[in-house]
């Protein structure tokens, strides 16, 4: 989803959705300047960097359209989105990742004692965030998903290497690392708005894996000016995605090709060709967009004006190009 159709969707949701994302940007900015001096560069940064706030976008417009404009639905958004700062910041550990939305990342600006401690800051301020909200079931919710996020990110590093991975066990890591996410903003904003927290938090789901399937896409396909992310960076990681799951079954070379030997951004743009010129990437979006197929299906009975907002969200998930 470009930052494009996100605004299309804030346009969609209404002015309560609009001003409710204007909220969301004042706490996170007043938030980026609170924290004390040794962090306050790199989580501040993290926060302010921009991102498509796609998170919080969702938790407003789960909450109903016209949208309730209420405190807790700003600072479930705010946490959920502070949770995505801070997955992102640890991920890129994990990853070895030098550059996140078009800036070098904190790992290799400031190495990895202070990344990782800069990621938790932004863990811990999330749950502080959700907490003064007072609900325990809010809590619950957004608990649950960072530790199956975090389960996600362990069987990834686990599965580094192992190009024969399956296309479930890749689906499921897709469900634990960020489609959980996606689910967990959908009830919180469904628990603020009264209704639909299963319903929504199944939508959500599922258009959180299509994000992911779509992000493994981008990776392969690139341009790293669009993505703001360097083309190859999964495979220069060890991290077997569909493209690759797909194509290994059609070219042999690559079915036979040893992942440790791709070990520069060359080699890995070489592969990424070949990848493409099986047609993997086309395949790959369309289990995409059958995901997202299947979302809408489980939207429940909402009105119109809701239904539209989240169904566009839904189209830009697989639309998107960074
Ligand atoms: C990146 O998420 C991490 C994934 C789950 C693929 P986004 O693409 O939403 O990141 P930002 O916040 O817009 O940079
Ligand atoms: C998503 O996976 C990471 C998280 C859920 C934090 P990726 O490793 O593919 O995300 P990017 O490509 O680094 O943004
Ligand atoms: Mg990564
Ligand atoms: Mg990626």
């Amino acid at each position: 989803m470009s930052g494009a159709s996100v605004q299309a969707v804030v346009a969609a949701g209404g002015a309560e959705v609009s001003r409710l994302m204007d909220r969301v940007e004042q706490r996170m900015a007043q938030l980026a300047a609170s924290h004390g001096a040794l962090l306050a560069r790199h989580a501040g940064e993290t926060i302010t960097a921009g991102g498509k706030r796609l998170r919080p976008l969702l938790v407003c417009l789960a909450a109903g359209v016209p949208a309730p404009e209420r405190e807790g639905l700003v600072r479930a958004a705010v946490a959920v989105e502070l949770i995505h700062g801070a997955t992102l910041v640890h991920d890129d550990v994990l990853d070895g990742a030098s550059l996140r939305r078009g800036r070098p990342t904190v790992v290799a600006a400031a190495g990895r004692g202070l990344a990782t401690a800069t990621g938790d800051l932004l863990f811990s301020r999330a749950f502080a965030e959700l907490a003064a909200g007072g609900s325990v079931q809010a809590v619950r919710v957004l608990s649950r998903a960072s530790s199956e996020l975090a389960t996600g990110e362990l069987m990834q590093r686990a599965d580094a290497w192992r190009a024969g991975v399956g296309i479930e066990r890749y689906l499921e890591r897709c469900r634990l690392k960020t489609a959980v996410l996606f689910k967990a903003a959908c009830e919180l904003g469904a628990l603020e708005g009264g209704d639909w927290v299963g319903a929504l938090g199944e939508f959500g789901e599922r258009i959180g894996v299509a994000f992911q399937i779509l992000d493994d896409v981008l990776d392969v396909s690139g341009p790293p000016e669009r993505t703001g992310k360097p083309r190859g960076a999964d495979l220069l990681d060890g991290t077997v995605t569909l493209p690759l799951i797909l194509a290994r079954g059609s070219d042999q070379e690559l079915a036979a090709l040893d992942l440790r030997t791709v070990r520069t951004p060359e080699l890995a743009a070489g592969v990424c060709e070949r990848i493409a010129a099986t047609g993997a990437l086309t395949a790959a979006k369309q289990r995409a967009l059958e995901l997202v197929r299947e979302a809408k299906l489980a939207l429940p009975e909402l009105g119109d004006r809701h239904r539209a907002a989240l169904e566009l969200v839904a189209d830009g998930v697989v639309e998107r190009y960074a």
